[in-house]
């Protein structure tokens, strides 16, 4: 890693301090960070809530937080010590004009103490409602002013819908220019979504085949094992479009398909996917039932405990409409994929956690050799496997020991824990670090966002109108709803079971 983040003085305001997000993944991050040196000499992270907490309590959160959750574990004192030294807390109602006043004279402080001018960075760890307000209130207090050195970072889910988004976007580029906005996708930050452009645009092999003419079909799967855990509040006004799909699939999908870009920097990175996103055929409101299954998860059991339905958890409304599922067909109107279907999965309580990226190639156009021992002749495979496991997987056919020419199918693997030793920073880390510097080339911008809602609003309205009659559809433990088997059984295919090589 290049150090430019350590020289630039900065000071990163906290907005939700004391809330789950900040704890469990903003701080422990920054941690890391500074465990490998990697922030600033002259920073300080400044905690903004309307909590009734002090400094001092807060930073014992922190250290909880750091301690579960850090990839360098849990800090000794003296390393603490240092680390907690630049944390400060404003306790505050952001939205109001007597806080912005109070932390416009608390940042010019630091720079008075620093006798520099820092970079700010306002990073709104707040329920999205919070977004518009907190980013006029900054605005109207003129603690925007300066582009260079101003950014400010917003999590999904980016808005509700697609007006909602719009909504929150007019609000953030009415105070912020676009080049100022980071909007954070974490899976962006994955060391494995983030090596998709290298396998493809470092290595000239793949390049030739990843079209039309090679490839028959890509599955990208997310699936996990976990329920809604205390997350209801949330969960039920989501589900598992929102939640999933409108961003992190969808973005992963764009890496897939994206055309090669000519630099590796945020416009023409963004700019490449955003081609993909208004390339994808819409889906009519009448065809929504032939693109797409939804599903929710009912009791079942998984890794031999007994799990609840998603309506029999805690605060979840028993006659619950919400997707825990969701499974889409893509297809995507350009000369490279014209006619390739790109299905789309991701579940909560599945038989597995697994997130992985299969494409399918074609099948030889004559087939010589037998298959071994009834097996059946695979065509050929390539699984980026983004978690648990971390590699590619290229599986193909090979000859069987023995005297016949009979085929079995094998794995050729690479995987990141054996072919690096350094470790890979979570993506919390590589996200901030990319702020700090000011790099948005994995940050998604407005109009990719707007292309995600946009095509996926007939789905959501139309099963808002219409309540799954099935649901609960897929028992707990499972690969997910029979619907979701029909979508493809209606093209001739199947879902593989992902490319699991170790026990879940
Ligand atoms: C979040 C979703 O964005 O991503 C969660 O809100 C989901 O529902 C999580 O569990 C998955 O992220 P990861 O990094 O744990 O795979």
């Amino acid at each position: 890693m290049d150090n430019v983040a350590t020289t630039t003085p900065t000071i990163l305001v906290l907005f939700g301090a004391s809330g789950d997000l900040s704890q469990r993944l903003i701080v422990p991050a920054l941690f890391d960070l500074y465990q490998d040196g990697h922030l600033p000499e002259r920073f300080a992270l400044l905690g903004a809530g309307r909590s009734d907490l002090d400094a001092a309590a807060l930073v014992l959160r922190y250290r909880d937080g750091v301690a579960a959750h850090a990839r360098h574990g849990a800090p000794d004192d003296a390393t603490w010590q240092a680390f907690s030294a630049m944390i400060e807390y404003l306790r505050t109602d952001a939205v109001s004009q007597d806080a912005n006043a109070q932390l416009s004279e608390r940042l010019s402080r630091y720079e008075k103490d620093w006798g520099a001018p820092a970079q700010r960075i306002y990073y709104l760890a707040t329920p999205p409602i919070l977004f518009a307000p907190i980013a006029r209130g900054l605005c109207a207090a003129g603690l925007t002013a300066n582009h260079e050195r101003t950014r400010i970072v917003v999590e999904k889910p980016l808005g509700h819908d697609l007006e909602s988004f719009l909504e929150i976007n007019r609000a953030l580029t009415g105070c912020f220019s676009e080049r100022q906005i980071f909007r954070i996708d974490h899976f962006l930050g994955k060391e494995t979504v983030q090596n998709i452009l290298a396998l493809r645009f470092a290595n000239p092999i793949f390049e030739p085949i990843w079209n039309r003419r090679y490839v028959d079909h890509v599955v990208i799967t997310v699936a996990e094992t976990m329920g809604v855990e205390h997350r209801a509040g949330y969960y039920e006004h989501a589900g598992a479009l929102r939640d999933m799909v409108q961003n992190h699939l969808m973005q992963v999908l764009c890496l897939v398909a994206m055309e090669p870009p000519v630099a590796y920097d945020a416009e023409d990175v963004r700019g490449k996917k955003v081609d993909v996103l208004r390339a994808l055929r819409p889906i009519p409101r009448d065809a929504v039932g032939e693109f797409t299954a939804r599903g929710q998860y009912g009791a079942g059991w998984i890794r031999g405990e007994r799990r609840p339905a998603y309506r029999e958890e805690p605060e979840i409304d028993p006659r619950s409409n919400i997707e825990t599922y969701a499974a889409l067909k893509l297809l995507v109107d350009n000369w490279r994929w014209q006619g390739v279907p790109f299905y789309l999965r991701t579940g909560k309580r599945m038989a597995a956690d697994v997130s992985e990226v299969s494409i399918r190639f074609r099948d030889v156009p004559h087939r010589a050799f037998p298959a071994a021992g009834g097996l059946q002749a695979q065509p050929v495979r390539l699984v980026i496997q983004i978690q648990p496991e971390q590699g590619v997987v290229l599986k193909f056919m090979a000859k069987e020991p023995g005297y016949q020419l009979r085929l079995r199918p094998v794995d050729m693997s690479f995987r990141y824990s054996e072919a690096f030793e350094t470790p890979s920073p979570n993506a919390y880390e590589t996200l901030l670090w990319d702020a700090l510097r000011g790099d948005a080339t994995l940050f998604m911008r407005a109009d990719q966002v707007e292309a995600a809602w946009r095509l996926l609003m007939p789905v959501l309205e139309v099963w808002g109108e219409n309540p799954a009659p099935d649901f609960p559809n897929y028992p707990a433990g499972s690969w997910g709803p029979e619907a979701a088997e029909i979508l493809l059984a209606r093209d001739g295919r199947s879902w593989l079971t992902p490319s699991l090589s170790r026990e879940t």
